[in-house]
């Protein structure tokens, strides 16, 4: 058996020296190997009256020689179809270049703002995105029945409230309430301190969840979180991170300005003001037309109106939380900070998205204009 199948492939290879075209060709491929009736099938049919032992050399010998004229026929077909020249491809025209993309605008603005802190020390740190409410709430100085929850429209998990030990403190039995998604970077802040190293210099730059959905808000979105505690922190520190980030961010023309505002967590506490980018916080446009009754220099600018765009929460962090983290409030302060990165990615590219929704919907028509 193996004299005949040695005896097909010299034949096989006379004769496809002499095929010109790709009917000749057809006609070859089919003779030796088609599955009815191909010359190779057929002796392979006898295998059955080959010895035991050989079955095994002769099978591998038959399907070596299947492959090699496979690749003839093949090799021979692609000439044939390039008009009989061994190749049709100019390697000197120009490639069609694959569509390249690009990272989505909101991850590129996590790594710039990751970045950015990242230059003055703060350290990105991750938590649990589905924590215990005692981390989001309780520690941060509301309790329970407190109606500041409110704003926080929260996702709680299917789950019963449970009692646990603390990690920092295995003595200490607390209630770790339900589970949520963490509506807030906050959450981040009481598990830093419960690491039990000073000074803190975090950044938790996190999904967060919220019960909203509409125009101006997704139920998942990002914050950015900055958290600082050491002796003798103050609010200039506050005001100075605040300010070197909006400079490095919005860029250098930009000021910032502290309005007083409550927290639960911070004492006192802030909302961050950044100057407008369009009117340079004068609130008045030159180049719109002089409104009657406006002041003079313009009308009112159409971007923020009176000279300010409201940014995001600050403050120093309330001794209630430094205390739920173990931290002694007399000896240690600190500062906190969570803000937005859609609000402030949005406000930078001065996009006026008429729904914030886009950012997630996926659509590249929308992500390819950025
Ligand atoms: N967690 C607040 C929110 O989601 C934002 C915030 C305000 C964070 C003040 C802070 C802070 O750390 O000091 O609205």
């Amino acid at each position: 058996m193996k004299e005949k199948l040695r005896q097909l492939k010299l034949d096989f290879s006379q004769e496809i020296k002499k095929v010109k075209s790709p009917a000749e060709l057809e006609a070859i491929e089919n003779k030796y190997l088609s599955r009815k009736s191909g010359l190779l099938n057929n002796i392979l049919r006898g295998l059955k009256e080959v010895a035991k032992e050989e079955v095994a050399e002769i099978g591998a010998f038959a399907n070596e020689l299947k492959q090699s004229i496979v690749e003839e026929i093949e090799l021979l077909r692609h000439k044939l179809s390039s008009g009989g020249q061994s190749t049709s491809f100019d390697f000197t025209l120009p490639g069609n270049l694959p569509p390249i993309g690009h990272l989505h605008p909101i991850t590129e603005a996590i790594r710039e703002i990751a970045s950015i802190f990242g230059g003055i020390g703060f350290q990105r740190q991750r938590y649990p995105e589905v924590d215990w409410d005692y981390y989001a709430f309780e520690t941060l100085n509301m309790p329970g029945d407190h109606p500041a929850r409110d704003e926080w429209e929260t996702f709680f998990i299917d789950s019963k409230p449970i009692k646990m030990n603390l990690p920092a403190n295995s003595q200490k039995l607390v209630e770790f309430g339900k589970r949520i998604l963490t509506p807030h970077t906050s959450s981040g802040q009481v598990r830093e301190m419960e690491k039990g190293k000073l000074p803190i210099r975090m950044m938790n730059l996190s999904k967060c969840y919220r019960r909203q959905m509409d125009v101006s808000h997704t139920p998942m979105f990002h914050q950015f979180e900055g958290l600082v505690i050491d002796k003798d922190i103050n609010i200039t520190h506050l005001k100075g991170t605040v300010d070197y980030f909006v400079k490095k961010f919005f860029g250098a023309d930009r000021t910032i300005r502290l309005r007083p505002h409550h927290f639960q967590f911070t004492e006192p506490s802030f909302e961050v003001d950044i100057s407008c980018g369009l009117c340079h916080g004068t609130g008045r446009s030159e180049d719109l037309p002089r409104q009657s009754g406006a002041e003079a220099g313009g009308g009112k600018c159409r971007m923020c109106k009176e000279g300010w765009l409201e940014l995001a929460g600050a403050g120093m962090v309330h001794p209630n939380v430094l205390r739920a983290g173990g931290i002694d409030s007399q000896k240690y302060s600190g500062f906190a900070f969570g803000w937005g990165v859609e609000r402030c990615y949005t406000m930078k590219a001065g996009l006026n998205i008429d729904d914030i929704r886009l950012l997630y919907k996926n659509d590249l028509r929308f992500n390819e204009q950025f």
